[in-house]
Formats: C-alpha cells, sequence, structure tokens
C-alpha cells in the first residue's frame, strides 16, 4: 500500500471498514476542526498522548473568563476573596469525584502538583516495616518504581513480577503466584502483620498492555494494599473507582485535557489513607503546631493533611472546566475512537514490509487491540532486522511536525525486557553507579557495551487524534523502506 496524498480518501474508506464503530465518532472530527484547529493550521500530527494530552482552545477561554471575572485569594483564611478560591476548590473536588465515580463517603481525593507528586505521597507514607513488602510490576513507571527506596530505607522487601518478552504482558499466574507468596504474613496497614503494597499499571506507559482491573480485589483479599497506577489509562478509558476499589489511584490532569499542567490528584479510598503516617507537617496540612512543644502537632483530617502549602487554587477551576470538557466529548466515544484508530494504525504497521518482504516495523508488546491501549512502542527496522536510530527517526518525524517520542519513557523494565538488557548488562556499564551521566550516554553506553539499543519509539494516540494523523505517520514510516540502517 502506497499512503501518498492522493490515496488518502480510498485509505480512510478501507479504514471505516474496518471499524465501522469508527463512524459514531465524528463529532469529535467536528471539535478537532474547531476547538484543536491549531493542529491542522501549523501542520501538526501530534502523536504523543501519552506524554502530555492536548488542550481545546474552549478550556482556556473558560478558564481565562472565569479568572477575569473574579477576585480570588489564598483559599486558607475566611475572606470573601478565599472562600470564592475555597468554593471553586470545591467544586473541582466535586467534579473530579463524579469523573471517577469517587464518592465521598468511601473516597478523599488529594490535589497533588502530578501524579508523581500522588504516588510519593503514598511511598512516603506507607507503613512498610521489617517482614513488610513492596510487590509491583516490571512495566511500572519511574514514580512508582521509586517508591521501593521508602520501602527498603524502612527495611521491607522490593519486589518484581517480570513482563513477558513476547508481549509485554503480565502472566496472570506469575502475578497470583506473586500475591499469594510474596509477603503472605503480611497483611494490609493497619491489620497485624506488616504492611504490604502492591502496584501495577492499569495501562503501560511504554507498551500500552492493560492488565485486568480484578486483580486489585485479589490482591486486598489476600491482605495488600494496591496502588493502580491510571496515569496512562485514564486519559482514554472510564476509570470507575468505586467498581476498581483500589486503595490508591494516582493520575496527572494535564494527561487527561492537556491543561493545566502542575495539576494531578490520589484518589485514595478513605480507611487506606487515614492508615498511612506522614514524615512531616507543613502549612495547610495541619489543624495546630506548637514551636514551644515542639513534638506536638495534630495533622487535618482527610485530603487536607495530605496537601502540603498553598493548592493550585487558580489552576483547579480550569481542572473542572477539563473535566467537564472530557463529559461533553464523552468518555465512551473518546476509547472508542481511540482504539479504532489504535488498532489500524498497529495492523498497518506490521503489514508493512521493505521489498524482499521483511518487516519494516518491530512493535514492541501486544501485537492486537485486545486489552490494549493505543499507545505503540516501536522499531523502524531495516531488511537485516538492525534498527535505524532512534534519535534520527525522531528528528526525521520532527522536521515533518510528527510529534512521536523516543527514550525509554521512565519505564525501564519494560525497555530491558524488550530489549534483553540484563542485570549483568547494566552492572558492566555502570560500575560506578555515581558517575553522573545524561540519559543519552547512559543509553550510547549500553549500546556500545552489548549492541543492545535501550531506546525505542512511542506513538500514542488521544482524544484529538483522527485518521489523518495515523495516516500521516504510515506515510512517514513507508519511506523507510529497502533504506540500509547505516
Ligand atoms: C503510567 C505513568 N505513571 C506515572 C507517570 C508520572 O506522571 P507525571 O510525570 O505527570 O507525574 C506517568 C507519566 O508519563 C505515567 O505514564
Amino acid at each position: 500500500m502506497q499512503y501518498d496524498h492522493q490515496s488518502l480518501p480510498a485509505a480512510r474508506g478501507d479504514f471505516l471498514r474496518r471499524y465501522p464503530s469508527f463512524a459514531a465518532t465524528t463529532a469529535i472530527d467536528e471539535l478537532r476542526a474547531g476547538d484543536y484547529a491549531r493542529l491542522d493550521a501549523l501542520g501538526h500530527t501530534y502523536l504523543d498522548y501519552t506524554g502530555g494530552g492536548l488542550y481545546a482552545e474552549s478550556q482556556l477561554r473558560r478558564h481565562q473568563e472565569l479568572l477575569a471575572a473574579r477576585v480570588l485569594g489564598n483559599p486558607h483564611s475566611q475572606s470573601p476573596t478565599a472562600l470564592a478560591s475555597a468554593e471553586l476548590a470545591t467544586e473541582a473536588r466535586e467534579a473530579v469525584r463524579r469523573f471517577f465515580n469517587a464518592p465521598a463517603d468511601e473516597f478523599e481525593i488529594v490535589f497533588t502538583p502530578n501524579a508523581s507528586g500522588a504516588l510519593k505521597l503514598v511511598g512516603e507514607a506507607y507503613p512498610f516495616a521489617p517482614g513488610g513488602v513492596f510487590l509491583l510490576s516490571y512495566d511500572n513507571h519511574n514514580s512508582v518504581n521509586g517508591i521501593r527506596e521508602f520501602a527498603c530505607s524502612k527495611g521491607a522487601a522490593a519486589t518484581y513480577i517480570p513482563v513477558r518478552e513476547e508481549d509485554l504482558r503480565l502472566d496472570e499466574e506469575k502475578v497470583r503466584t506473586a500475591l499469594r507468596g510474596a509477603g503472605a504474613a503480611g497483611a494490609r496497614a493497619g491489620a497485624p502483620g506488616p504492611a504490604k503494597l502492591f502496584a501495577y499499571p492499569a495501562q503501560s506507559n511504554f507498551s500500552g498492555a492493560q492488565h485486568p482491573l480484578e486483580w486489585v480485589a485479589e490482591a486486598q483479599e489476600l491482605g495488600w494494599d494496591v496502588v493502580l497506577d491510571c496515569a496512562a489509562f485514564a486519559p482514554t478509558n472510564p476509570v470507575d473507582a468505586r467498581a476498581i476499589g483500589a486503595d490508591f489511584i494516582p493520575v496527572s490532569f494535564y494527561k487527561l485535557f492537556g491543561y493545566p499542567t502542575g495539576s494531578g490528584c490520589l484518589i485514595a479510598r478513605r480507611e487506606a489513607l487515614a492508615r498511612l503516617r506522614r514524615p512531616w507537617f507543613a502549612g495547610g496540612t495541619i489543624t495546630l503546631a506548637s514551636v514551644q512543644q515542639e513534638d506536638w502537632y495534630r495533622l487535618a483530617p482527610g485530603a487536607t493533611g495530605f496537601e502540603d502549602g498553598t493548592i493550585d487554587y487558580l489552576g483547579l477551576p480550569a481542572v473542572t472546566i477539563g473535566i467537564e470538557h472530557l463529559e461533553a466529548v464523552g468518555m465512551d466515544l473518546i476509547h472508542r475512537r481511540v482504539c479504532a484508530l489504535g488498532c489500524w494504525l498497529l495492523e498497518e504497521l506490521a503489514a508493512l514490509r521493505h521489498s524482499d518482504g521483511s518487516p519494516l516495523v518491530k512493535i514492541f508488546g501486544p501485537a492486537d487491540g485486545e486489552c490494549r491501549g493505543a499507545t505503540i512502542a516501536l522499531y523502524l527496522v531495516d531488511p537485516d532486522g538492525e534498527p535505524y536510530d532512534v534519535y534520527d527517526v525522531e528528528a526525521a518525524a520532527a522536521a515533518e511536525r510528527i510529534s512521536v517520542r523516543s527514550g525509554c519513557f521512565c519505564n525501564p523494565g519494560d525497555g530491558e525486557v524488550a530489549h534483553r538488557i540484563t542485570r549483568a548488562d547494566v552492572e558492566s556499564c555502570f560500575s560506578d553507579p555515581r558517575a553522573a551521566i545524561t540519559l543519552q550516554q547512559c543509553q550510547r553506553r549500553i549500546e556500545d557495551a552489548t549492541g543492545k539499543v535501550p531506546n525505542t519509539i512511542r506513538v500514542s494516540l488521544g482524544l484529538a487524534s483522527d485518521f489523518g494523523d495515523v495516516y500521516r505517520f504510515m506515510a512517514f514510516a513507508e519511506r523507510y523502506r529497502d533504506r540500509p540502517s547505516s
């Protein structure tokens, strides 16, 4: 197939025949033509939604109008301007509750700077202790991996469950065995026995693999507290916190609706949050502290005790606006559309060949659309199967205003398995752990020492993606046909 401009209408027709459900999503094409018009006006093909979502222009307008029409002060007082800000923060919290089905009798919504901030709150305050366990899947983001530092410093063990090389999925049996085995004597925080925490992503930000949400309840039955990282999942999949029942769900709002950045939240089950022990207090988190009685302070109850300092009170109304925007579009519609585009892209990439019949694309992760999101990790490879330099590919895409991501995406576990990088490889390259080197230097060092390329290209779709975007990526990839890699 030729992905040239003339073939676009026929390709679109073929796509619609293969994915008839897409036809019901034309409202999003209209939305893109208006609210996201800058994409086409500036000639951008944006394929990094897992990195960050895009905002609609109407979100900005509504936020600006709101700010221009109000006088808003720091909410930590009873002045009229403070009360106005507090009311807007309450509205944002209610919007988050509604969107994630996280009712107040069961859940606290803690505003944080981002998903990493939410994860750090859990990690630093979780009652890890000797005999306790932090169990996590290989395909977690580094902001989850980093919790192991808290666990280990308090004497708990950190244990990983590997992903399979062939599709970067977790083997259900291995997960069950680990849940039953690791820290079998432990218990959820607050119950007798050392506390144990299990963490996995609802969707890998590397491979797009989605894992069963039922593991949350299974793990809880076995005495685990559960962190379900929804940062990469929530932008294109409905999240029902009540139905899932996870103790802690972190998200970043910019990944959901692009604006504001610097705002996320921790959706926490009330009892789970109450069992955390914060290592410090700050302005805003306490009911009272004394300097004369320096071992005394009282943490404020609920979410307030976890929101350090002044919340982003001017940014939070934009969270309400962003959520209303997603509600107006409809998460089911977004999900359906992105699935259709992602499946088409996966199929076309897998079918792309050099003249000698050898594949032009190597996909890391699930090969079909079953239980996966539209986040696709790949190499473009030459007829001998050698990858084209990932940074060169990214630069070539950038020259055509195609935004893809390259690197390891803060997900070392998926990357190490995808590229068969062993512990010995890593150790041999980094014998001096204190040597300061950049990410690129790290990657080059592994490549030079082992011949393995620890570096990947990622294409990801989202709310404003359209058929033209995925088609343009195919046209870009096709230009590598029969090109030698060096
Ligand atoms: C699965 C996952 N978890 C956590 C994060 C961290 O998000 P943030 O950088 O917004 O804190 C990301 C970011 O890409 C992610 O994809």
